[in-house]
């Protein structure tokens, strides 16, 4: 059996992220050495919650543990008049009981608590004793990997892959009219990884709406009945549901994207993502409409700066739902 790949999930769970976590937690290739959460789709108390939920659902409270991190991101709701000033930023229009996210997952509330360390030295710590070979898999605001960095510069050498599901090219999100959520909650934390020198994947809207999911694959995996099962599939059911509410009746008619479980599946199949540009990316801290946009370079000249990501464009839907139906234990 080949190596299992060793990861660090960072998350601020609200539904995609619940399903991703699923799937890492379920699929045997994976060794999920720990999960960090953020301030994000939620506050990070309830993404915390959340995702102790996930963790128990999939009865993996003994071998995955959950470190609470950043409250808030690093410096865009400080300064008076500028960014989100003074607030935790979300699409509060999401974050009802009819949106894509919602307060508390589908599942009991955990027995278990977070780990008295908190995220930051947690992740410091892991990767300074580990031999190189962690995967970094961020798919909330990156405000507890850039804190990491600032914190201990050492890590950027023990980092053997970020993987980041974030940004966007020609697609925005839904928080503003330039930028993909995670990046807009935390822009300069984004750019802080950016300019890190480690090796980076972004797994971008451009790519996670090649590869959405629908109520027919809901209706397969919900087949399967084991608990994860039922989860991924109650929480498919409701992005369908929240697109719907807060996008209009189209919006899901060819499925919803889940954005966080194509990072993960990343890990294990890079394949899945298609058209990846080398490149260079920055992001704009400009105080302006476009604060939080990624922009890739996408020029071929001399005046380029070095690439610094892999930024994929589409995605390989076959692959990815293949991926999830036989990770959650598809009968044939
Ligand atoms: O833009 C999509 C990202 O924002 C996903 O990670 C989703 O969970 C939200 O955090
Ligand atoms: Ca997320």
């Amino acid at each position: 059996m080949k190596m299992r790949k060793k990861i660090i999930m960072d998350v601020d769970t609200g539904s995609d992220d619940a399903i991703a976590l699923a799937l890492a937690m379920s699929d045997p290739q994976i060794d999920l050495l720990g999960i960090c959460t953020v301030n994000g789709n939620l506050e990070v108390a309830l993404t915390t919650d959340n995702t102790l939920r996930v963790v128990e659902c999939c009865q993996a409270q003994e071998r995955v543990k959950v470190y609470r991190g950043c409250e808030y991101p690093l410096v865009c709701t400080l300064q008076k008049g500028t960014g989100q000033y003074g607030i935790i930023p979300r699409r509060e229009s999401e974050v009802t009981e009819r949106g894509v996210h919602r307060k508390n997952l589908p599942l009991p509330a955990p027995v278990a608590k977070p780990q008295e360390e908190s995220a930051v030295c947690w992740m410091i710590r892991t990767l300074l004793e580990s031999e190189g070979d962690i995967t970094v898999v961020a798919v909330g605001p990156l405000t507890n990997l850039a804190a990491a960095m600032r914190a201990d510069g050492r890590i950027l050498a023990k980092i053997r892959e970020i993987i980041v599901m974030g940004g966007g090219h020609e697609r925005s999100g839904l928080c503003s009219a330039a930028a993909e959520f995670n990046v807009w909650c935390d822009p300069e934390a984004m750019e802080i990884v950016l300019q890190s020198g480690c090796p980076l994947t972004m797994v971008p809207l451009d790519a996670t709406y090649h590869a959405k999911m629908g109520q027919a694959e809901a209706k397969t995996i919900a087949a399967i009945g084991t608990p994860q099962a039922k989860l991924v599939s109650d929480l498919i059911g409701q992005r369908i549901e929240g697109y719907k509410n807060g996008y209009g009746a189209d919006s899901a008619t060819e499925g919803v994207p889940v954005h966080d479980a194509l990072a993960v599946c990343a890990v294990l199949y890079p394949q899945v993502l298609q058209n990846v540009k080398r490149c260079n990316m920055h992001v704009d801290l400009g105080k302006g409409y476009a604060y939080g946009r990624t922009v890739i370079d996408t020029r071929d000249c001399e005046h380029s700066e070095a690439a610094n990501v892999s930024f994929a464009m589409g995605a390989d839907r076959e692959l990815f739902v293949n991926w999830v139906m036989d990770t959650l234990g598809r009968k044939a």
